[in-house]
C-alpha cells in the first residue's frame, strides 16, 4: 500500500507547510452562512479530498470548456510566457489541485521553486509529492492555506515572484473580493513580480448553463458533496437525497449562480445548531463570475499592476493575462 508519510519524507526537494485555519473560525463561518436570510456555504468547502477529485472530473466533461480552452492557450503560448517572465523564479500557484496545468509551464519557465497553495491538505500533499518525484530538479514548497484571506508565505525567497492562478478561480470571488485578491497578490509578488491568471469571459447563456449542468451530473455531485463534507467534518446530518443541484447564468450580474435546493420542509443540525428549510428554499453555494477583457484589466490596474499581456482563444471564450508590477519599490 502507498505509505504517504514515508514517501513524503523520502523526497529531499519537497517541503510541506500546514497553515489551515483553526476549526473554531471555520465553524463560525459555517454557522454565519446558514443563519443568513439567503443561506450560503462558502465554495471553499467544496474542496475536501472527494470534492477535489470531483472537480478534476468536472474539468474533463465535454460541456466544461474552461479547462480545455485554458490548457490550449497555455500550451500555445508557454514559450512566449517563459521568455516574458524569465527563468529561476519562485512560481506560486493558487488552488493548485492536482497540479496538472503547471506541468505545461514548468519546462519553459524552469522556476527555481514551485510553491503550490491549496486548502485540501491530503490532495495537495499527494499532488506535490508526485510532482517532486517527476521533476527532481525542482524544489517544491507546498502550503495548505485558505488563500481567500490575507496570508504570508511560510518561507522567504529573493527570487522573482510569479503568481499563477489558473482556471478562472478568481471568478469564485465577488467583484470587490476579486479586486482585494488582486491587490493582495500585487503586494505578495512585490516589485518586479508578475501574476499569470486565467479568466473566463462573458458569453451566451446556453454555453454557460451547459458548462455548469453537465449531462453526466458530475457538477451536481460536486455541489452535493459540500453537504457530505459538512456531515463528515462538522457534525452535520444533511440527507443528500433531499437536496437538488441548481445552476444558472444570471446575465444581469454576469455570474453563474449555484444552489442546493431543499426538496421538502426539513430540519438539519450543523455544528450543534439547528436549521429549518422550507420546500424550495436554497443554500447558495457558489458564484462563478464572468468578465469582459476591459473590465478585468481595469480591476488589475486599480490593484496596482501597471503592464499587461493577454491571450484569448479563437472564440473569445477564455483569457489568460500576464500582469506586471514594475513599481519603484514596495
Ligand atoms: C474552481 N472554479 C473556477 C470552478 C468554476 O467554474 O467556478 C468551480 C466549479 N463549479 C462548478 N463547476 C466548476
Amino acid at each position: 500500500m502507498f505509505d504517504k508519510e514515508s514517501a513524503l519524507n523520502s523526497v529531499p526537494s519537497l517541503y510541506l507547510y500546514d497553515h489551515s485555519n483553526a476549526q473554531q473560525d471555520v465553524r463560525e463561518e459555517i454557522i454565519q452562512g446558514l443563519s443568513a436570510q439567503q443561506k450560503y456555504i462558502s465554495p471553499k468547502f467544496f474542496y475536501d479530498e472527494t470534492g477535489s477529485r470531483l472537480f478534476t472530473d468536472i474539468t474533463r466533461q465535454p460541456e466544461y470548456y474552461l479547462t480545455r480552452t485554458e490548457t490550449r492557450l497555455l500550451k500555445r503560448h508557454a514559450a512566449e510566457i517563459g521568455t516574458l517572465v524569465g527563468k529561476d523564479s519562485l512560481l506560486i500557484e493558487y488552488g493548485s489541485g492536482n497540479s496538472e496545468k503547471i506541468r505545461i509551464l514548468l519546462d519553459s519557465l524552469k522556476p527555481g521553486i514551485y510553491a503550490p497553495l491549496d486548502i485540501s491538505r491530503d490532495y495537495l500533499a499527494e499532488a506535490a509529492l508526485a510532482l517532486a518525484q517527476e521533476y527532481p530538479w525542482l524544489e517544491v514548497r507546498a502550503t495548505c492555506v485558505d488563500f481567500t484571506t490575507e496570508f504570508d508565505l511560510p518561507f522567504v525567497s529573493r527570487r522573482r515572484h510569479i503568481s499563477f492562478f489558473p482556471g478562472s478561480g478568481v471568478g469564485n470571488f465577488n467583484r470587490p473580493e476579486a479586486g482585494e485578491f488582486l491587490a493582495r497578490t500585487r503586494r505578495l509578488v512585490g516589485t518586479q513580480g508578475c501574476l499569470l491568471i486565467g479568466v473566463d469571459l462573458k458569453k451566451d447563456d446556453a454555453t454557460l448553463n451547459a458548462a455548469y449542468n453537465d449531462a453526466r451530473g458530475v457538477t451536481a455531485q460536486f455541489n452535493l458533496n459540500v453537504l457530505a463534507h459538512l456531515n463528515r467534518a462538522y457534525d452535520a446530518n444533511f440527507d443528500l437525497s433531499l437536496f437538488a443541484h441548481r445552476a444558472a447564468y444570471n446575465a444581469v450580474k454576469g455570474r453563474v449562480e449555484m444552489h442546493l435546493v431543499s426538496l421538502r420542509p426539513q430540519t438539519v443540525t450543523v455544528c450543534g445548531e439547528t436549521y429549518r428549510f422550507r420546500k424550495d428554499e436554497s443554500i447558495h453555494t457558489e458564484n462563478s463570475y464572468k468578465y469582459d477583457l476591459e473590465e478585468f484589466m481595469s480591476m488589475a490596474v486599480a490593484a496596482g499592476f501597471n503592464r499587461a499581456e493577454y491571450w484569448v482563444d479563437d472564440r473569445s471564450w477564455f483569457s489568460v493575462f500576464l500582469f506586471y508590477s514594475e513599481g519603484e519599490g514596495d
